[in-house]
């Protein structure tokens, strides 16, 4: 079971595309574990894109990413990084596949509306960046067995 970040960015939430995000990985039959909306401090910004600094698209991302509210979430299940990547597009919109929520509503790589973690590894990291550990909800679904195979 992988876990994965998951931010509507500040445009998606000013475009009123929480809930289109959400329906789509609860579809994919990905499963919620933790939910905030929160606006992003400098500091956590900073934190979260630290290795994207010294790159010159950097500042700009960093006045993105604060500069409204934004919906931090962690999902899981098997794939869950891949799965949520293929969901969200490739990175710049008009590079991602049609059906993806990139493709669907975006068109510029500084306005590409979500996050999703990388690797499993990231994913973990993360989550325990956004997230305090009694944030996190260990639940199961009676349907996960019809989704999971394991
Ligand atoms: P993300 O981290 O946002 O899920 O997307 P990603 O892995 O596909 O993209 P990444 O390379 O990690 O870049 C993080 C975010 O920085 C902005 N960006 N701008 N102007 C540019 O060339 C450029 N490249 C990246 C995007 O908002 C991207 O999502
Ligand atoms: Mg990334």
């Amino acid at each position: 079971m992988e876990r994965s970040l998951v931010l509507v960015k500040p445009d998606g939430v000013q475009r009123g595309l929480i809930g289109e995000v959400i329906s789509r990985l609860e579809r994919r039959g990905l499963r919620l574990v933790a939910a905030r909306f929160v606006q992003v401090s400098q500091e956590l910004a900073e934190t979260h894109y630290a290795i994207h600094k010294g790159k010159p698209f950097y500042d700009g991302l960093i006045k993105y990413i604060t500069s409204a509210p934004v919906m931090a979430m962690a999902w899981e299940g098997p794939n869950a990084i891949a799965a949520i990547r293929q969901t969200m597009g490739a990175t710049r919109p008009t590079e991602a596949a049609p059906g993806s929520i990139r493709h669907d509503y975006a068109l510029e790589v500084g306005r590409n509306l979500t996050h999703a973690s990388d690797s499993g590894e990231n994913g973990a990291k993360e989550v325990a960046l956004w997230f305090k550990a009694e944030e996190l909800v260990n639940w199961g679904r009676d349907v996960d067995r019809w989704i999971f195979e394991g």
